[in-house]
């Protein structure tokens, strides 16, 4: 990628200034980067010391085998203690740790000391499955409260767990359990969604039929939907209010090694076997505890927290489970889809639990600009006073949208980037400090160090754009891939020399502000110009007629790639005209980046292809552009939505 490729395409001028008042009060303030910049590792150490250690570490970091990094190695403590125990210990046992609110409407609020207990049955329950510190236990159940207990009571006995996204196949976890070699499969008869119930055990079933899963013991089974028809398996099934219910809720936590495993979780990937990547216990809550106070700003005395991922995701892991639960945070657990009974379902829950802090990803704010300022308005968002960002660049006008019809133009936005291999959020502007900027995750947190270099491994100038890289080891970093070294060096620390490299394309603007580009994958090559699918997305969601839009280079005689973009349209009925609006999209990318980016075809469509995730499957859409036969589809979230657009497509030339 040359230097003036990802060049500054997108000018975006827009700045918002943290709110005087949250500033004022604000948990991180810029003399924390200062802090952080003269002593890393002093820095670290002190954030350590937010969490109740048994043994209080001496060391930070052992970086003497690189890239195979240890933290805090001399420390003990047990992760369940630190998300549930301190906070009971220390007079907050009353406060509400999860308000739990189901797909059909059934709510729960479970206080710090009812979590206590029933961590503590669970561990008690696990231990008597035979669970013995280091065994690892799959998690495959939906969005209810039993998930984050199942993690917490894993946690608390040693056993790392490995949770599978309730949406996966049957075949998905299998390859998972297997990976993994789990002993012990928690699951749920079943979960709601889009108002029906929706079976999971049968996948349970299926999955220990498959080679490789033999060692799996017991299969625990919560009982959500109460379907009738369910598969048992006598001597290795268990219901869990049959063996969960009767146990004591004393539980003594045992104090593990800082390196001791947490947890295993695998990236989905494009291709090849699935990553498990592993985290660690000391250093892995350190940075999503930290990361939670300061991004977030979180005051766990009156705020009410809620991260809309699914558990299933890392998002789920860090921000829903151990960084919000080890600050002793108030937040609430929704198991439904933001449209089941009706599209105003996030902003009723929102008004209802007067949640002050909200992070999602791009695609759901996508979804609800398309779907109306109208829905958001009829509700009481005033509670609302951070909103956060998620797991692809979020474009301006998304960003923007979302600042002005969610956080009524007063809230700061922040735009976070991470990854499952980083653990936590590592660039991401701090509400209470930083200028924003729509569109960009801008800094590092404090005690993060992050670059963008070009091919050759130089550090860019202000402007350019190159890739991604983190310069120094963090505490939330994976610490390998589960069962496989080789691959871990390979994949991360092989590219560019002691650095690691994150696979997405970044640039920094004029100011040293970094803004994220997507993966590198999909990076364009046009007439010599790398040219970010990103920037072309976003000039065209700035047009008020496209809700959302996906961009992919595909072979071109002429010019190595030609733009294609697919586009979603804003307002049903208005297509008289799809020519001349097409037409008008070209010039409109044109005019905001520059002719080299004026897409060669625009095609509107109805859906996009969506990994579960949420994630634009490009490499799909690549394939229908270049007129091949579709690849690997099992990871969308509706395959049909690939018929539809085959079908908007002219015959192969
Ligand atoms: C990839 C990691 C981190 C939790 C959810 C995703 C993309 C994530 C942003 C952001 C631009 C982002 C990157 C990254 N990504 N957040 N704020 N801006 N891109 O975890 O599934 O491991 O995906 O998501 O491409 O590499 P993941």
């Amino acid at each position: 990628m040359s230097n003036e490729s990802l060049a500054n395409l997108l000018k975006e001028e827009r700045r918002f200034a943290p709110p005087a008042a949250l500033a004022e009060q604000a948990n991180v303030t810029a003399e924390a980067y200062e802090r952080a910049r003269a002593d890393r590792l002093g820095f670290w150490a002190e954030q350590a010391r937010r969490l109740s250690w048994d043994t209080e570490p001496t060391e930070t970091l052992d970086w003497s085998n690189p890239p195979f990094a240890k933290w805090f190695a001399d420390g003990k403590l047990n992760v369940a203690y630190n998300c549930v125990d301190r906070h009971v210990e220390n007079g907050l046992g009353d406060r509400v740790a999860l308000h739990f609110e189901g797909e059909p409407g059934d709510t729960r609020s479970i206080t710090y000391a009812q979590l206590q207990s029933e961590v503590s049955r669970a561990a008690n329950a696990l231990v008597e499955l035979g669970v013995r510190p280091g065994d690892r236990v799959a998690i495959y159940l939906p969005m209810i409260p039993e998930t984050v207990v199942s993690m917490l009571a894993c946690a608390r006995i040693g056993a790392p767990h490995s949770v599978v996204f309730g949406g996966f196949s049957a075949d998905a976890l299998a390859t998972r359990i297997n990976d993994a070699d789990a002993r012990v499969v928690i699951t749920a008869d079943g979960g709601f969604r889009r108002g029906k119930p929706s079976a999971l055990k049968p996948a349970v079933d299926e999955a220990l039929t498959r080679p490789g899963t033999e060692n799996v013991r017991s299969v625990l089974v919560v009982r959500r939907t109460g379907q009738e028809d369910i598969a048992w398996t006598e001597g290795r099934d268990v219901w869990w209010h049959d063996l969960v219910e009767r146990q004591s809720d004393r539980h003594t936590p045992e104090a593990f090694d800082a390196e001791h495993p947490l947890f295993i979780l695998y990236t989905s990937g494009t291709t090849g076997k699935p990553k498990g990547i592993l985290h660690t216990s000391g250093g892995y809550l350190t940075q999503v505890s930290y990361t939670h106070h300061a991004v977030f700003d979180l005051k766990p005395e009156s705020d009410v927290f809620w991260c809309t991922a699914d558990v299933g995701w890392v998002t789920g892991h860090s921000y829903i489970v151990y960084g919000p639960l080890s600050n002793g945070a108030t937040e609430v657990l929704y198991e439904g889809t933001p449209d089941t009974p009706h599209r105003g379902r996030w902003w009723e829950i929102v008004q209802k639990y007067g949640v002050t802090t909200l992070y999602t990803a791009p695609t759901a704010i996508r979804a609800a600009m398309k779907w109306g300022d109208d829905i958001p308005a009829k509700f009481d968002l005033s509670s609302l006073r951070i909103l956060g960002s998620v797991g692809e660049p979020i474009n301006p006008e998304a960003w923007v949208w979302y600042r002005e019809h969610i956080g009524a133009n007063r809230t700061p936005v922040v735009d976070t980037w991470w990854q499952t291999e980083t653990g936590g959020i590592m660039i991401s502007p701090l509400p209470g400090v930083t200028e924003t900027k729509p569109g960009s995750a801008q800094v590092p947190v404090p005690g993060i160090a992050a670059t963008v270099v070009d091919d050759e491994a130089r550090e860019v100038p202000d402007g350019a754009g190159g890739y991604l890289v983190l310069t120094e080891p963090w505490p939330s970093m994976l610490r390998t891939i589960w069962g496989d070294d080789q691959r871990f060096l390979d994949t991360y620390w092989s590219r560019f020399e002691g650095r690691y490299f994150a696979g997405d394309g970044a640039k920094k603007d004029d100011d040293g502000d970094i803004w994220l580009l997507g993966r590198v994958d999909d990076v364009m090559l046009v007439s010599g110009h790398n040219i970010s699918t990103t920037e072309v997305e976003s000039a065209l969601v700035s047009h008020p007629r496209v809700a959302e839009a996906a961009v992919v280079g595909a072979t071109d005689p002429q010019t190595t790639q030609a733009i294609c973009a697919f586009v979603i349209l804003r307002g049903d009925g208005e297509n008289a005209d799809e020519a001349a609006l097409v037409e008008e999209l070209r010039a409109h990318v044109g005019k905001q980046l520059g002719p080299i980016a004026k897409p060669k075809r625009v095609l509107p469509v109805a859906e996009l292809p969506k990994t579960r995730s949420g994630k634009i499957m490009r490499r799909l859409l690549r394939d229908v552009a270049e007129h091949r036969t579709l690849g690997d589809v099992t990871t969308l979230t509706d395959s049909s939505v690939m018929d539809l657009i085959q079908n908007k497509l002219p015959a192969a030339p």
